[in-house]
């Protein structure tokens, strides 16, 4: 119930922030160091940065395109090389990550950090085509345990594991609120950023997504490429009766439909034919956050997390993924 009288809100508690979250956390593993911990705060700390730079991206205009096409395909935006400074730079400092895996770069990172344990794959800023019309965006990051050896730089074969190798994967969407969402594999929770205080506050303990939903998420604009079964399954979808919601960034359409129930889909078309969105630092992370929901990702025929890499880092994937029975039955229809 909210406060009635201004004293009430003293009666409030503070709430739990990120921190002390973190902190809880581990010292339910003895063995932790706490090392992806500290991994995790980095992330947070460059989030921060980033939710002040976002909120002041149509006042300084500083949101405009790099160039027509980014190193990885769609065009790029000063915030998206923004977002991407940031986030490697944290993860820099931190010295917990040895290499950074980033959309916004070819080639791995190498943070000099050389005994840190960890790597990090990471869109620094998906949407940010959007941003210019204030399009809620947002960073999708993936962490794994190195398994080169220690002391020296990080290797491919580090970001190669699979994605059930993942030891946590999260999002922050920069919305109308900014909201932090991670899983370490014991379920999800989900901050939301206090602007006032500087700090995430845990607002979803345990972010689940409804079993079945009626919201489905994709650029019908490509209707005439999808391949059969997705045509087939959409339009079971309208003859339901169901709604389309479509933000055109995987962060806003994603988070939407876990709290909704839903279904986000991108097939294959013919100017991506072996799917738009990258394994390693979309799909990977956001199957891993819907497996702990109780949701379901697919490629099509195959769950996303089974799906091993290949030799490129930034290898692209179809994606199904949001409410179980919902993927389920779409995974049926590709089956059959
Ligand atoms: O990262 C790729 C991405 O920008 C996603 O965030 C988004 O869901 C998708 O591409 C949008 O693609 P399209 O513009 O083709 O609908």
């Amino acid at each position: 119930m909210s406060p009635t009288h201004p004293h009430d809100e003293l009666a409030t508690p503070v709430g739990t922030t990120l921190e002390r979250y973190i902190m809880r956390k581990q010292a339910e593993f003895p063995f932790a160091t706490g090392e992806l911990s500290q991994l995790l705060r980095d992330i947070a700390l460059a989030s921060k940065i980033m939710v002040r730079e976002v909120g002041r991206a149509g006042l300084n205009s500083i949101a405009e395109a790099v160039g027509p096409e980014g190193e990885q395909g769609p065009p790029r935006h000063r915030l998206g090389e923004e977002a991407h400074i940031r986030f490697v730079r944290a993860l820099t400092n931190g010295g917990e990550c040895c290499a950074v895996l980033s959309e916004a770069r070819p080639d791995l990172i190498d943070t000099g950090n050389h005994d840190g344990k960890y790597v990090v794959a990471l869109n620094p800023l998906n949407g940010s085509v959007s941003l210019d019309f204030n399009v809620s965006t947002g960073t999708i990051f993936s962490i794994y345990r190195r398994v080169s050896r220690y002391g020296g730089p990080a290797r491919a074969e580090d970001f190669l594991q699979g994605g059930r190798a993942q030891v946590a994967a999260g999002y922050i969407l920069y919305g109308s609120s900014t909201m932090l969402v991670y899983t370490t594999g014991h379920g999800v929770a989900g901050f939301t950023y206090e602007p006032s205080l500087g700090e995430f506050f845990l607002s979803h303990p345990e972010l689940t997504i409804p079993k079945q939903g009626s919201v489905f998420s994709c650029n019908e604009g490509n209707w005439f490429d999808f391949p059969e079964f997705a045509r087939t399954f959409l339009t079971t979808c309208k003859e339901r009766r169901y709604t389309a919601r479509y933000v055109g960034s995987l962060a806003a359409d994603y988070h939407r439909n876990l709290f909704t129930g839903g279904i986000y889909i991108y097939p294959p078309t013919g100017e991506w034919p072996s799917g738009k969105l990258r394994l390693l630092y979309e799909c990977y992370p956001i199957a891993f956050v819907t497996e702990q929901a109780g949701g379901v990702a697919v490629t099509g025929a195959d769950d996303v997390l089974d799906v091993p890499p290949t030799q490129d880092l930034h290898q692209r994937m179809p994606l199904f993924v949001g409410s179980a029975e919902l993927v389920r039955e779409l995974q049926a229809v590709a089956a059959a």
